[in-house]
């Protein structure tokens, strides 16, 4: 009989032989989520006990500074270790003058966060689009963002946090020069130790949306494609990031996450730098909306999209699920 070269006995590579066994599909997997790559988001608001789920996020909530610090506390115990704060001021006007408050709500909220919870690192966000009254993340000059007059507010808003407390500063407002400007004033009120997480790649995406539910920060008028990116553009992220590298970013992030898991892996290929990618409010809005319905397994579904997103060479990882991973962990 003639040997059939697919006869069992030539069969020499079976790729079947690694997935035989558990043990053995653990000792040869190439990524892994751990807690210490997650950044869990919170969002912080005026008044005492008050716990509000936002809308569009079911599992997320606005929290005075009181229940942040329960909530933080709590995140900790179960293994996160870092926080990204985003604010809720009480007022808004023209100038987003509650960002560089001294007694603004995140500042107010880290304040807390520093003496109550014993060794959680605090990333402030840093952009003006929750306090100004138009929702722009820059001041509003002619009918359009002005870049370099928001760069002072930007700036401002970061001195004023890193005193408040905050560990790193992470700047999302993608107006030109934001770094820098950040650097200098860092650099200038004795803050050389406090890094920079930039969104160096943030594009204008229709995955914000349940975010501006729960930060009350949707533009009034027009919409943020005059300094966010177009979500079709490649090689302009990497001219983006390497302005942020040259005006002394520390880290950078790309946002959304899952969408643009080309732009991590080329982010990652070519800067040194720790990347940073955030799976956004529409990535968990689409993940939960779809288990509410009973339509998808939602835990594997997110550990699935995480561990892309890390595969694509995130090293960290911002999520509203990072509890919920931690305890799955
Ligand atoms: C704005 C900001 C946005 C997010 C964080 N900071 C987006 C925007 O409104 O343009 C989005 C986060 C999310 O969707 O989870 N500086
Ligand atoms: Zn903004």
């Amino acid at each position: 009989m003639a040997l059939n070269v697919f006869t069992m006995t030539n069969l020499v590579h079976r790729p079947r032989r690694l997935r035989h066994h558990g043990i053995i599909r653990n000792l040869v997997r190439e990524t892994q989520i751990t807690p210490n790559n997650l950044i869990y988001p919170l969002f912080v608001c005026a008044g005492e006990g008050v716990r509000r789920e936002v809308r569009s996020m079911p599992g997320v909530f606005n929290v005075s500074i009181d229940e942040l610090v329960k909530e933080a506390a709590a995140a900790q115990r179960e293994g996160i270790s870092s926080i990204i704060l985003f604010g809720l001021p009480e007022h808004k006007d023209e100038e987003g003058s509650g960002a560089y408050d001294e007694d603004g709500i995140v500042q107010r909220a880290t304040k807390a966060l520093k003496e109550e919870v014993k060794d959680i690192l605090v990333i402030a966000d840093t952009c003006l689009c929750e306090y100004t009254s138009h929702g722009h993340c820059g001041t509003i000059a002619d009918g359009d963002v002005a870049n370099d007059p928001s760069l002072d507010l930007i700036a401002r808003t970061a001195v004023s946090q890193a005193q408040a407390g905050a560990d790193i500063i992470a700047p999302s407002g993608m107006m030109d020069g934001m770094v820098g400007a950040i650097r200098a004033a860092l650099d200038a009120a004795g803050f050389t130790h406090i890094s920079i997480l930039s969104y160096a790649i943030k594009y204008a995406s229709a995955y914000y949306g349940p975010f501006r539910d729960a930060a009350d920060s949707a533009p009034q008028f027009g919409d943020r494609r005059s300094y966010q990116m177009d979500p079709a553009n490649a090689r302009e992220a990497l001219r983006e990031a390497d302005l942020d590298v040259a005006q002394g970013a520390d880290m950078l992030m790309v946002k959304p996450a899952l969408p643009y898991l080309d732009i991590i892996k080329a982010a990652r290929e070519r800067y040194n730098l720790p990347i940073a990618a955030y799976q956004v409010s529409g990535e968990y809005a689409q993940i939960k909306a779809a288990a509410m319905n009973g339509w998808i397994d939602e835990e594997r579904v997110m550990m699935e999209s995480l561990t892309s997103i890390k595969r694509a060479g995130a090293d960290m990882i911002l999520t509203y699920y990072a509890r919920e991973v931690v305890k799955h962990l």
